[in-house]
């Protein structure tokens, strides 16, 4: 076979197409690289494997000041996600939730840093602004557990991604993803 399917991707308008990893690979260069449009997309992963191949096509397209919003319940596959990130960017540590120290920070061979929020334990984006403040969010790529306490002050070019576990099958993860 000469494509392998790895998503399916769900328009607004209800109709369900097949993609492959190359169309995936377009899209999110798309989204990436228009940062002043609106974006709503629906990706289906059916397995950790694609949640973190969706993780990692969005890592090539990552650059300084920008910033991906994680939200889903507990166990939703955030962590998931920000691993697929490092592992592209060859992070060699085992990624975990900062859930007590807010954020982790990762130094990329280019220099670049990469910041890992989990605001779980925050209160409201007063409290962020009082204990971690809003200068990461031009000084590297910030990718943030838990998003919606703080949305608020989120940069308007912030990546939304809400993921949801499916009811039925333990291995299924919906992702919508979207800016306003
Ligand atoms: N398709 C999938 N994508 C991601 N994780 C999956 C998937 N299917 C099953 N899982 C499992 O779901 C769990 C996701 O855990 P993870 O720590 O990423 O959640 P989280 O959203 O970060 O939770 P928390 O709010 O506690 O930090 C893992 O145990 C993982 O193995
Ligand atoms: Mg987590």
């Amino acid at each position: 076979m000469l494509f392998t399917t790895f998503f399916d991707i769900i328009s607004i308008g209800d109709t369900v197409e097949n993609l492959t990893n190359n169309n995936l690979e377009n899209e999110i260069k798309k989204i990436m690289e228009h940062t002043e449009i609106k974006i709503n997309h629906r990706y289906i992963a059916k397995g950790i494997d694609d949640t973190l191949l969706l993780a990692k096509t969005f890592a090539k397209e990552l650059k300084k000041g920008d910033i991906i919003a994680l939200n889903g319940e507990l166990g939703a596959g955030k962590t998931v996600f920000v691993s697929g990130i490092a592992q592209y960017f060859g992070i060699e540590s085992q990624i975990c939730s900062p859930t007590f120290t807010i954020v982790n920070e990762y130094t990329l061979q280019n220099l670049e840093k990469i910041y890992h929020f989990d605001v779980y334990r925050i209160e409201d984006s007063t409290d962020f602004l009082d204990s971690i403040g809003d200068h990461y969010f031009e000084d590297g790529i910030c990718i943030i557990e838990w998003a919606d306490i703080i949305q608020d002050i989120l940069p308007k070019r912030t990546i939304t991604i809400d993921i949801t576990k499916d009811e039925k099958n333990s291995d299924i993860r919906y992702f919508h993803i979207r800016r306003n």
